[in-house]
């Protein structure tokens, strides 16, 4: 029997159900937490500047980050995955963050873990995305979950054996994905589909769903049709500062972005949370602080070093970057900067979630040192705040 898919338009009612209304989903467990704290691995060389640090690409040292994490009470952990050419990473080295998070399920019990997936390149088809992301859902009991990225940069797309898809297309393309994959894991009978994208599905079906409807659902985007796709689909955005990493840039421009967000998705009558990836460079004093960022900086490796930078990309999200009405920061790495003693870093924090982040994932210079130090001095005072319950 086939039963043809409707694109889903505006006035749509959303078919699935979140795992946000799932009161016991370990999403609702993070969604009540005043400010949503998540740990940004680097599955992959990183080198904006060459002082010393621990940080290493390996599974081995980012399971323990995320197992530490875990321990602190932090809510989720996030990696991204790039598909770069010959000299693409500032190493050599790069895991991809579907398996290295799903791996990771099973040596966890409570943290989220959302894996980058570019949904388009393949293609994916929709019954491989729906049946591995059921099995991980039911292996991970609800954690696991997908940041979905259509991919940005040209040569990403090349190296998969066609040109970069334009755009906005992309976010259609994703959609028509995400209605069969939704629909598979939702649907108890058999179903067919054939749409705009090449593969089709013929009496397709999926068990076991997925425990709290699906799994979580992620976007990392600043384009329109991004954030119309991630209103619709997802139950988190992953977002860019507007105007620039300097933490006053970000809350001069933040407030603008986040209401459209939120407005994006009132108008299909769903609600999604913010997160934001700030560095977050802390030491006891001031001057202590001073000197760690100095160092930093003094021995930063200069853009033109770093291939990757001069890729071709047509992302959105990135493009205030180059607004110079803004304080750009300092390039640290992180999407926005938080420099300070614990206690001006809790200020700061507190002030992003007076403008409307619902959630922070994390940077460090160094990981396993950075993450102990934020545990110990700035965590009690966080929940001294009331960011943290
Ligand atoms: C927090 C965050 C994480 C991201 N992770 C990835 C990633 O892992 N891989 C990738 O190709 N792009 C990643 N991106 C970039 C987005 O894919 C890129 O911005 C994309 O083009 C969508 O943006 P747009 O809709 O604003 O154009 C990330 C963006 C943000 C904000």
């Amino acid at each position: 029997m086939t039963a043809l898919l409707q694109p889903h338009d505006e006035k749509d009612p959303v078919a699935i159900k979140a795992p946000s209304e799932f009161p016991n989903s370990p999403l609702s467990q993070a969604f009540r937490q005043p400010l949503m704290l998540g740990v940004f691995l680097n599955l992959q060389d990183i080198r904006h500047s060459s002082y010393p640090t621990s940080n290493s690409w390996t599974y081995d040292y980012n399971v323990e980050i995320v197992k530490r994490a875990e321990a602190l009470g932090f809510d989720l952990a996030f990696s991204r995955t790039q598909w770069l050419p010959k000299g693409g990473y500032d190493g050599e080295a790069s895991l991809d963050s579907f398996i290295a998070l799903a791996a990771m399920a099973g040596v966890t019990s409570r943290i989220l873990l959302i894996s980058t997936i570019h949904v388009l390149y393949g293609p994916w088809h929709p019954l491989h995305l729906a049946k591995f992301g059921a099995t991980l859902d039911h292996i991970s009991k609800g954690r696991w979950g997908i940041n979905i990225v259509t991919g940005h940069r040209a040569v990403e797309h090349e190296m998969f054996g066609w040109q970069r898809i334009e755009h906005d297309q992309r976010y259609v393309l994703a959609a028509e994905l995400f209605d069969v994959v939704e629909r598979l894991w939702s649907e108890e009978e058999n179903f067919s589909f054939k749409g705009i994208s090449s593969w089709t599905v013929n009496n397709a079906f999926i068990t076991p769903k997925p425990l709290f409807g699906r799994p979580v659902l992620v976007n990392a985007t600043g384009s329109e049709a991004g954030i119309h796709f991630a209103a619709r689909y997802s139950d988190i955005i992953f977002i860019t500062s507007p105007g620039g990493a300097h933490i006053e840039s970000a809350l001069e421009t933040l407030p603008e972005h986040i209401k459209r967000i939120k407005q994006a998705a009132k108008n299909v009558g769903r609600d999604i949370r913010t997160l934001i990836n700030p560095i977050v460079i802390s030491r006891d004093t001031e001057r202590e602080t001073q000197d760690y960022v100095d160092a930093i900086v003094a021995h930063r490796v200069p853009p033109e070093v770093k291939g990757f930078h001069s890729y071709d990309s047509d992302a959105h999200a990135w493009r205030g970057r180059q607004d110079t009405n803004h304080k750009q920061g300092l390039n640290l790495g992180g999407n926005i900067e938080i420099i300070g003693t614990p206690e001006q870093v809790v200020e700061q924090l507190v002030a992003l979630k007076a403008i409307g982040i619902d959630g922070v994932q994390l940077n460090f210079y160094d990981f396993a040192k950075d993450l102990d130090y934020f545990g110990e001095k700035i965590l009690p005072l966080l929940k001294q705040a009331g960011l943290r319950v």
